[in-house]
This record gives structure tokens, C-alpha cells and sequence, in this order.
């Protein structure tokens, strides 16, 4: 960084720290990667740094812009360097066009008044730069856009809004507010790629399920995928958490899905491209719910076994989490002490003892499997 300041200095580059990085200095949050935006030429910067500094260089030249990340104690960081812009978007919620421009411009293209805040880099102490006055909303706890197209130019800003204000706990101001209900419809607009980088994100973070309540009360999710989130799968959600911690994606795409019929959830699982392993759970989800009234009657050990063995332990622990206090129970007992339990029987046994291999296999292993399980639990009662 001290190397970057007296290089911008020696070539009359004025550079700006600026947007999330500004936001949480000032609000002693923990500050992750820098956004450096430079009235000039951002890639040729990056460049000449990554001469003197061997860092790893990525550029995207058609947005002007550059990424320099570096190890710092074990951790990899990232500095986005970017040319100075204005944006114009040529139809609503599609990709803007980019000149090259003045750092007030680039802050009056940002989203929200809290992330057009910028700091001067420069040797001495300088004053925070905020043309639309961020700082008063930081102090406030208010989200606030620039102008009144804001929404409908880019969509994806309403998920934005969402994030921040579960993650600061702040409100909508009242006029941003409703020029987010009128900016809903435009979410149909937006390709569904980009929605999803930032529902993603949004569904990675430790205030995920906040942010799903309020999509829920802002209309968010009715527009996004015809679906709710009630209360109630907040408490769900927060208690599957600390078995599954590093699922919360998974769980909350499950339980948003299971508001949905078996196709639709199907259909906007695809739609948003979300990864197989959650695409295949979505459609175990809907293929347990057919099993739902037998798990309501006690089962022998083996018959759980072999009713639940088809299904990934994730999509089970879930899914039991909205059902009857008898099928969480059968399924934590499958989970925790059956299907840990190896099968005795192999097909090599069978073939050992002259059986000839065929389809008839996977009955006779399965019903071994079964006698197996049925003694486990006659053997040992407290488990159960
Ligand atoms: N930005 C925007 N509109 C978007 C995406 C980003 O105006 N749809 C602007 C915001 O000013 C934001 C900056 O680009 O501050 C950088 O984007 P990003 O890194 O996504 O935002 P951060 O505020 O840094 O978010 P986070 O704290 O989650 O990293």
C-alpha cells in the first residue's frame, strides 16, 4: 500500500479507497477486500505493481478494471482496482455501459448512500469523502438509493438491500422502501445468473435467515420464486445449524423449496443453476415426503433401514426437521446407530456360497441386511 501511495503520488494518480471496505472501517466491523478506485488507467497501475510486487494479477480490461490478491499471514487478500466510471444501463436490469470518468461519477453509479463513501490515499490524514451524505444513514441505520431508478436499473439491488440490512441491522429509508416495491417486477428481467450471485451470497452469510424473513415480508420472495419463508422456519433453520454448520446454503434452499410443489422447486432449482448435490436434494426432499406417513408408525430397526438407506443423510436431517416428534426420532436413530452399522453379508459371500450373480442379489443382500438390522436392535434396546 505504501509502495501503491507514492507511486499514485509520482504519477499524479489520484486513488481512492472506497464502497463495503469505508463502510465497515467506520462502523468497526471487520473489513474484507479493498476496492481502490484510481482516476486513470486502474489496470496499468495493477501492472506496474505486480512488477515490483510479484502479486497474482487478474484484469478485465473491458470494465478497466484489475485484482491483485497476496498471502498475509496464511490468508489470501484482495485488492480490486478500478478505473474511475460513469454507467449508463442501456434497458433496464440489463449490463450497464462503461466510460471512463471521475471518482464523483463513479460514487453517483453505487447503489446505496452508506457504499459511495470514499477516503483519499494520501500521506497525510484525509477527511472522508461522501457526496451523498453516507455518513448521516451510517449514523442512522438507514439504506437509502441515489435516485429513483436505481432498483429498476439493476435488480439484483434489492437483494443487495436485503444483505445489508440483515447483516447491519439496518432499516429501509421510507421513500427507498416503496421504489423497492416498484422495482420488484423488474426482478423477472434479470437473468437468473445474476440474481443467484447475489441470493447466494446473501444465503452464505451468518444473517442468512434474517435476510429471509424480511425477503419474505418485503415481497422478495413471492416475486423471486412464488414462495414464503415463515417464522417458523427461522427456529428450524437456526437449530439444524449446529449440526450441520457448514450446510447453511443447503438448508436454507431446502426449507425455501419445501414451500414449494415437487416440480416448481424442481424448476427453480434449475433455473437459478444451483449446484447437483442441492439439486439432488431438492428432489429427495420431495420423494421423502411419500414415506412421511409410514415414518408416523414405529418401525423395526431393518424396515427403517431399508425405507431410508436411499436418501443423503443432509436431505434427511433436514427434512426431519419438519415433521412429527416420532419421525425425527426414527430418523436420528437411523442416522446416529443403523446406517453407521457395515452389512455382514457381501456378494462375495453369496457367490462363495454357489449362488449364481443376478438381480435376486439385491433382495437377498437387502433382507440380510434387514435380519441384521432387526438383531442390532433386539441386542441392544437403550439405542433405540
Ligand atoms: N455496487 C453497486 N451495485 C451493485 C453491486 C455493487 O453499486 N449491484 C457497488 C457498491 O457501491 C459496492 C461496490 O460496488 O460497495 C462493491 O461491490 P461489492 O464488493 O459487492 O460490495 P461491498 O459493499 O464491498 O459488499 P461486501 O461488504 O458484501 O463485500
Amino acid at each position: 500500500m505504501t509502495w501503491l501511495m507514492h507511486y499514485a503520488a509520482e504519477q499524479r494518480l489520484a486513488c481512492y479507497v472506497v464502497g463495503g471496505c469505508v463502510r465497515d472501517w467506520l462502523l468497526a466491523r471487520p473489513v474484507g477486500d479493498i476496492d481502490l478506485v484510481v482516476e486513470g488507467d486502474a489496470i496499468a497501475l495493477a501492472e506496474a505493481w505486480t512488477t515490483v510486487w510479484p502479486d497474482q494479477l487478474h484484469t478485465h480490461p473491458p470494465f478497466g478494471t484489475a485484482t491483485v490478491s497476496w498471502l498475509d499471514a496464511g490468508a489470501l487478500v484482495s485488492l480490486d482496482l478500478i478505473s474511475a466510471r460513469r454507467e449508463s444501463y442501456p434497458q433496464p436490469a440489463a449490463l450497464p455501459i462503461v466510460q471512463f470518468a471521475r471518482l464523483a461519477d463513479d460514487l453517483a453509479r453505487r447503489d446505496f448512500t452508506i457504499n459511495c463513501l470514499a477516503l483519499q490515499l494520501a500521506n497525510q490524514p484525509t477527511n472522508v469523502i461522501d457526496p451523498h451524505n453516507g455518513l448521516v444513514d451510517l449514523q442512522r441505520g438507514l439504506i437509502r438509493v441515489l435516485h429513483k431508478r436505481s432498483f429498476i436499473d439493476d435488480p439484483t439491488r434489492i437483494l443487495r438491500a436485503l444483505r445489508f440490512a440483515a447483516r447491519l441491522e439496518f432499516r429501509l429509508e421510507p421513500s427507498t422502501a416503496e421504489l423497492l416495491q416498484q422495482g420488484l417486477p423488474w426482478l423477472d428481467q434479470t437473468t437468473p445468473a445474476r440474481l443467484w450471485n447475489e441470493l447466494g451470497l446473501l444465503l452464505s452469510e451468518p444473517s442468512a435467515f434474517k435476510a429471509l424473513s424480511l425477503a419474505d415480508e418485503w415481497g422478495v420472495l413471492q416475486q423471486l420464486c412464488g414462495c414464503a419463508w415463515p417464522q417458523a422456519l427461522n427456529h428450524q433453520a437456526q437449530c439444524l445449524l449446529p449440526n450441520l454448520p457448514n450446510e447453511q446454503l443447503a438448508i436454507s434452499w431446502l426449507l425455501l423449496m419445501s414451500q414449494l410443489s415437487p416440480n416448481a422447486a424442481q424448476a427453480q432449482t434449475k433455473r437459478f443453476g444451483l449446484p447437483k448435490p442441492i439439486r439432488q436434494a431438492v428432489g429427495q426432499w420431495h420423494a421423502l415426503a411419500t414415506t412421511a406417513a409410514m415414518l408416523n408408525t414405529t418401525l423395526s430397526a431393518g424396515k427403517l433401514d431399508r425405507l431410508l438407506s436411499p436418501f443423503e443423510p443432509l436431505v434427511l436431517q433436514v427434512w426431519a426437521s419438519t415433521q412429527t416428534p416420532l419421525v425425527q426420532q426414527q430418523i436420528a436413530y437411523y442416522l446416529q446407530a443403523l446406517r453407521p452399522i457395515a452389512s455382514q453379508l457381501s456378494g462375495r459371500d453369496l457367490q462363495a456360497q454357489g449362488i449364481k450373480p443376478g438381480p435376486e442379489y439385491k433382495t437377498l443382500l437387502a433382507a440380510a441386511r434387514e435380519r441384521q438390522l432387526d438383531q442390532f436392535a433386539a441386542e441392544n434396546p437403550n439405542l433405540c
